[in-house]
């Protein structure tokens, strides 16, 4: 086991030690079978909601990308423990490696859905533009997700969510599915800070936005 290093609480995405994008593993390599439908989580945390996935959707993969190395390094050696060939977590910053990552999959990446859950909110006025859901984030996805595709935005924050929404509403390749806030998950797993949400008995902000 490598030693326990400090997960620091937030890292700045825009600092320099982040402005490289990620290598791409062989994805032949890290995924069972790199065909399978993907399902990427951009900034899954500790993994528990890509792992818990996993677990219960065996025809699917399911890649998480994380900006805080140690959170990443701790679910791959879990996720090796439980060999699950189905789940790959990446270290790297989404806003910079998400679309050379998936732009280096064997044939035609195969992503089909996208959650983008509890962002890291940087309420400071000056610090907003360190939140991950960026117009060149979600050109990206367009890029790469086709038709009839979707991805999926929560949070306990409204203001966040609201922001999240208006990047996806001004690109024309994306529709939103209703007006107003959806009220349930679509996913049999939740991620850890929508438990403790929902624990709490406070609301969670939902949207999902489907690539035309
Ligand atoms: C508040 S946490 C939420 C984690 C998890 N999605 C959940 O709902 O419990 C937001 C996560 O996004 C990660 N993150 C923030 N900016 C990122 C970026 N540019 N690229 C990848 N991960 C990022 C943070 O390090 C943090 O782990």
């Amino acid at each position: 086991m490598p030693p326990i290093r400090r997960v620091r609480q937030h890292v700045n995405p825009l600092s320099s030690k982040y402005a490289n994008p990620a290598d791409a593993p062989d994805w032949a390599e890290v995924f069972t079978n790199p065909q399978l439908p993907l399902h990427l989580d951009i900034g899954c945390g500790k993994g528990d909601f890509v792992r818990a996935m996993a677990e219960q959707i065996l025809d699917w993969n399911f890649l998480g990308l994380e900006i805080r190395e140690p959170l990443v390094e701790r679910a791959l050696i879990r996720r090796d423990q439980a060999q699950q060939g189905n789940l790959h977590f990446v270290f790297c910053n989404a806003n910079n490696s998400l679309q050379p990552l998936l732009a280096s999959w064997p044939e035609t990446c195969p992503l089909q859905r996208v959650s983008i859950q509890f962002p890291d909110p940087w309420f400071k006025k000056r610090h907003q533009k360190r939140r991950v859901v960026q117009p060149e984030l979600v050109m990206a996805i367009a890029n790469l997700i086709p038709s009839k595709g979707w991805v999926w935005l929560q949070s306990d924050i409204k203001e966040v969510c609201v922001e999240m929404c208006d990047r996806f509403t001004e690109n024309p390749a994306f529709s939103r599915e209703g007006a107003d806030w959806l009220s349930e998950s679509p996913f049999p797993a939740k991620t850890d800070r929508e438990a403790v949400t929902e624990e709490k008995g406070l609301p969670v902000y939902r949207a999902r936005y489907i690539r035309q």
